[in-house]
């Protein structure tokens, strides 16, 4: 990942957190997810008064891409805090790994976890969802 093109997807991140809905938790949550056709779809997180409705951040970028026809992916940045002050990463929760799993590479697919664009690190969907279920596992044996 060019460090142009990460530090691109930090700003856009950030830039969802004033649209984060988040009156229960005040936790804040941004995402920019990085399609292969170079296109960069946003997310926050959308909380509900139900507590189990709430959408991540993540989860909110990747149906907006998929629901417009997206299916092949190439990075995600999430960024977030309490009242969107940005301290330590924010590392996407294990219901959004398994939906990165649905449409990635876990080799190839980039997580960019960040704080600001000075400070961020890249990992792999397999480094942060080891031996993960996908689309692959329900194929018929040959
Ligand atoms: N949240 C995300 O948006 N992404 C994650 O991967 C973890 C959690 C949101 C959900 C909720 O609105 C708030 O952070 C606190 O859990």
């Amino acid at each position: 990942m060019q460090k142009d093109l990460a530090e691109k997807m930090i700003d856009a991140a950030i830039e969802m957190l004033r649209f984060s809905y988040s009156p229960y938790s005040g936790f804040k949550v941004g995402a920019a997810l990085l399609a292969e056709n170079g296109k960069i779809y946003t997310g926050c997180n959308i909380e509900n008064a139900a507590y189990t409705p709430t959408n991540c951040a993540e989860r909110t970028a990747f149906f907006k891409a998929v629901s417009e026809g997206e299916h092949d992916f190439k990075a995600i940045c999430i960024v977030g805090g309490k009242d969107g002050v940005l301290t330590e990463y924010a590392p996407p929760c294990g219901v959004c790994r398994q939906v990165m799993m649905e449409f990635c590479d876990p080799e190839k697919f980039l997580i960019i976890l960040a704080v600001s664009k000075e400070k961020y690190d890249i990992f792999t969907l397999k480094e942060l969802l080891p031996l993960g279920f996908g689309p692959g596992n329900l194929k018929m044996p040959k």
